[in-house]
């Protein structure tokens, strides 16, 4: 597993918690802060966009790794997800669309680290790994293609 120094894990923590607070969630009201960490040592955060037509919506993640992916990013080293709700039970976990997603560009291996922030800072953390939340990705090899990057 690639190594995550522990200033840079608060370092993630401190990006998805500060992203989380433009959270555009007036329908949910689930505020979702995410930050990843590119190769390139550079931090990307990402929050949930929600829209009337609800099936728009973008989650925290995809918008992290969006930005991540605009900006030139090509391999990520970790990816931190934060969640904030009063009463929050059980921890919440990616979404299947945003694990796809993840799988494109993130190695199997690649550490994701999820808390409760809803005390202002991470509790409950927990940390997986990407095949231990999608073992089995849709991958472009069932296109008989490898994905013809430019860069
Ligand atoms: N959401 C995320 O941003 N990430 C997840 O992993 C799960 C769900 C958002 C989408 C929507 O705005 C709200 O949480 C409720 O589903």
């Amino acid at each position: 597993m690639p190594n995550v120094k522990a200033t840079e894990l608060q370092e993630l923590f401190a990006v998805a918690t500060n992203t989380l607070k433009n959270s555009y969630s007036p329908y949910s009201k689930f505020k979702v802060g995410a930050a990843v960490l590119a190769s390139s040592g550079k931090i990307y955060g990402g929050t949930n966009i929600e829209n009337a037509s609800f099936g728009l919506t973008n989650c925290a993640e995809r918008t992290a790794l969006f930005g991540a992916i605009a900006a030139g990013e090509r391999k990520f080293k970790a990816l931190a997800i934060v969640f904030s709700q009063k009463g929050l039970g059980k921890l919440s976990t990616p979404c299947g669309a945003c694990r796809q997603v993840m799988a494109e560009f993130c190695s199997p291996d690649m550490p994701i680290y999820t808390a409760d922030v809803s005390s202002g800072k991470p509790e409950k953390v927990v940390h997986k790994k990407l095949k231990d939340y999608y073992p089995y990705p849709f991958s472009p090899e069932a296109l008989q293609k490898k994905p013809r990057r430019t860069k």
